[in-house]
């Protein structure tokens, strides 16, 4: 089946992780460019090595921690000058942060939401003029499955007092401790 990914640019922040590098792959089998992000050198360097023994004319790397919102910029752009714009971005950068309400100290929390929240924001922002003057463009986010579906495991079923981030329906029974999440 032809998915119509041919030639597409695609731009995969967390591209030198686990899930990025099988995202990449599978761009690349359709025949798509795919330019994958991250912040270690040396991740992104053994990562575009196994992607360009597939296809090797169509990997970039690009350096940019999605902290910081000058680094967003400069990593879109450098894609798009190279590709003359940009059809696809994939945020995947980041990892799970697990714990309860009182493993978590504010840094973690921030971290998180630096990343996955302001940074996917801004990596968007940053496409969107690319995406534009392209005539459209496609824009996938993966958070994370408690973000559609918040799961009572996120927190140990040992210790059913702890807060956590159960299903709502939930949230007051493992607050009171009457019943394990
Ligand atoms: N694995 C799972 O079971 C699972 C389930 C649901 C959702 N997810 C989500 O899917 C995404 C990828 O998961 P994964 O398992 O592939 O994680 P992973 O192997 O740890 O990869 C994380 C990627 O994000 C990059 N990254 C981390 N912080 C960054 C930052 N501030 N700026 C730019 N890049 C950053 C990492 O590169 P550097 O460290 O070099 O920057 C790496 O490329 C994550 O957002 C994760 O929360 C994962």
């Amino acid at each position: 089946m032809d998915l119509g990914l041919r030639d597409k640019r695609v731009l995969i922040t967390g591209g030198s992780g686990a899930i990025g590098l099988a995202t990449a792959r599978l761009f690349l089998q359709e025949g798509a460019r795919v330019a994958i992000c991250g912040r270690d050198e040396g991740r992104l360097r053994a990562g575009a090595d196994r992607l360009r023994a597939l296809h090797a004319d169509a990997v970039l790397t690009v350096r940019a921690d999605l902290r910081e919102a000058n680094q967003v910029q400069r990593m879109v752009d450098e894609v798009a000058a190279v590709w003359d714009g940009l059809d696809v971005l994939v945020n995947l950068a980041g990892t799970n942060v697990r714990g309860t309400l009182d493993d978590l100290d504010v840094n973690a929390w921030w971290r998180a939401l630096e990343t996955k929240l302001l940074g996917y924001m801004e990596s968007i922002r940053c496409v969107l003029p690319y995406m534009r003057r392209a005539g459209g463009g496609r824009i996938v986010n993966v958070v994370g499955q408690a973000g559609k579906r918040p799961q009572a495991t996120a927190c140990r079923r040992r210790r059913p007092t702890r807060p956590c981030w159960p299903p709502a329906k939930r949230w007051r029974m493992v607050w009171r401790g009457s019943t394990s999440p």
